[in-house]
């Protein structure tokens, strides 16, 4: 099946429906057979993170969404605690003073008409995803929307 159509600027990848993406939880999703974690911070930006902790490959997904000291929020792995901020640096590593040079691979991603679009290629996004209605080979691969 042919996932990228000619029509889809190259790079960009419809990950999930955006109402399903929500503030507090975290939404998993299979890019190119990479697990992906979506999640979406308290003030509504959505922010995609690889889903396997740097650390010992937990699934972040599986862990929490918490608050720093310093008012960033980040994911808690449910292994052995490390934090992310949203950007996957690595935060907060329990019983350590300092977290090491650490990241948990991110990309970046846009919304439009209701998806969340990775962009999946080295370097900034280039163009824009493509508008209007998911063409039927996407909505099947996303599932039917969420309800609101
Ligand atoms: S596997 Fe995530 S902190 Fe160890």
């Amino acid at each position: 099946m042919d996932l990228e159509p000619k029509r889809t600027p190259a790079g960009w990848r419809a990950a999930a429906w955006s109402r399903a993406v929500r503030p507090g939880r975290f939404t998993r999703a299979l890019l190119d057979g990479r697990p992906l974690l979506l999640g979406r911070s308290k003030a509504g930006a959505a922010y995609a993170l690889s889903d396997l902790c740097p650390h010992r490959g937990a699934a972040l997904s599986t862990g929490r969404a918490r608050v720093e000291p310093d008012g960033r929020e980040s994911v808690e792995c449910p292994y052995h605690l490390w934090r992310f901020t949203h950007d996957g640096a690595c935060v907060a590593i329990p019983g350590r003073e300092a977290a090491p040079g650490v990241r948990a691979p991110s990309w970046p991603l846009t919304e439009r008409d209701g998806r969340v679009w990775i962009w999946t290629r080295a370097g900034p996004p280039r163009g824009e995803p493509p508008q209007g209605k998911p063409a039927p080979w996407l909505a099947q691969l996303l599932g039917r929307p969420p309800s609101s």
